[in-house]
């Protein structure tokens, strides 16, 4: 029977060993057997939860920092609101709830979706039946003049890397291939490496890691957000200043498993390079706050207030799912320095909400 790693193994043979970008690619994205074809990838029951599914407060405060940013943009009364890999649609849920409460801001809203995965995108069409919602499976062509303000959480850690390892004298890409008839780790000359100077020595066995198709898209909204107007802000877990190291990593029933082993079952992911992705953004001409940690960015929006406010209309054992979810939002031992803030956006009237100074 054909699964994801037979097609691995069959690619392997033909053309020689995958690099990690390729091989996260189809683990995750490949249209049949990839990850996120997977039912129940994300939420409890699933392999991991991410913010939206913990507590409604997150989308809105996502909401409101939308709606405050497009105060800040001079409320045009057309803009592009788009939403990079919305997973299960509860983000956007709870944005277009919050948001119902400001008609000139849903009625200016053209809401985009950009989902790769097939099955996501139709579990997004049943929960989200709002008329103006488009889907795409790349960043849609937006009019050069159409303010847009995009958001995602937990997008960019999606995005594939690539590795190299400095060994025996020379920087060498890391790549799968099959041993045994098993999928294996192995290193092959490539041009690919744009981390280090052409010479220049690393440490034996130091590994370096970027992720080609995250500059490309940091690289591109930055370019437009320039032109058109508007602001991005994602979300997602990863260092603030650039390093050095290995973060790739597979997630299944929310633990840590091997990566090599059933392509397709687990969710792979990298730290998101904030520091590298917010130089190519101000590289870009946009300007870009210092990234902050997610729970002080929570914090700036307002959440204990909505905390209170939800609390008093809660019984008991409402209260403590209340409580619980806020800590694991905003604490250090939760998610709340881990998790980033990092946003970027064209020049505005005043500084983007939740963030400290311009870096
Ligand atoms: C880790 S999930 C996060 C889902 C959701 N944002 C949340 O917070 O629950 C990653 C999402 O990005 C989507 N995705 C991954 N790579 C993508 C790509 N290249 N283009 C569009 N969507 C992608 C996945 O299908 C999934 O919806």
């Amino acid at each position: 029977m054909a699964s994801l790693e037979t097609l691995i193994q069959a690619e392997i043979t033909e053309n020689g060993p995958l690099t990690l970008d390729r091989y996260m690619e189809l683990a995750l994205l490949h249209p049949e057997f990839g990850y996120y074809q997977k039912q129940q990838a994300i939420g409890s029951k699933g392999d991991f939860i991410t913010a939206p599914e913990i507590s409604q407060m997150f989308g809105e405060l996502i909401g409101l920092w939308c709606v405050d940013t497009w105060t800040k943009l001079g409320s045009p009364n057309q803009f592009a609101l788009v939403e990079m890999g919305p997973g299960r649609g509860i983000l956007m849920e709870d944005i277009i709830r919050m948001t119902s409460r400001i008609p000139e801001f849903q009625q200016a809203a053209q809401i985009h979706l950009v989902e790769a995965s097939n099955r996501l995108q139709n579990l997004q069409k049943e929960r989200l039946a709002a008329p103006h919602i488009t889907w795409h499976k790349e960043f849609p062509n937006l009019d050069k003049d159409l303010p847009v303000i995009v958001i995602g959480n937990e997008f960019l850690d999606a995005l594939p890397v690539k590795q190299f390892k400095f060994s025996n004298g020379d920087w060498r890409e890391v790549a799968i291939t099959l041993h045994d008839s098993e999928l294996r780790y192995t290193h092959i000359s490539s041009s690919a490496n744009n981390l280090s100077e052409e010479g220049e020595e690393g440490e034996e066995d130091q590994i370096q890691e970027y992720s080609p198709a995250a500059d490309a898209f940091i690289q591109m909204l930055g370019n437009h957000i320039k032109l058109a107007g508007g602001a991005a802000l994602f979300i997602d877990y990863g260092p603030a200043e650039e390093t050095a190291g290995d973060s790739f990593q597979a997630i299944k029933d929310h633990k840590y498993s091997d990566p090599l082993i059933a392509p397709g079952t687990a969710d792979l992911t990298a730290h998101v390079q904030f520091g590298r992705l917010q130089s190519i953004a101000v590289k870009s001409g946009c300007a870009s706050p210092a990234i902050e940690g997610q729970g002080r960015f929570l914090e700036r929006l307002g959440i204990e207030a909505r905390v209170m406010q939800l609390s008093r209309q809660a019984n008991e054992a409402q209260q403590k799912d209340i409580a619980a979810a806020h800590k694991r939002l905003v604490s250090d031992e939760g998610m709340g320095t881990l998790f980033k803030a990092f946003a970027f956006s064209s020049k505005l009237n005043a500084p983007l909400a939740g963030f400290g100074e311009i870096a």
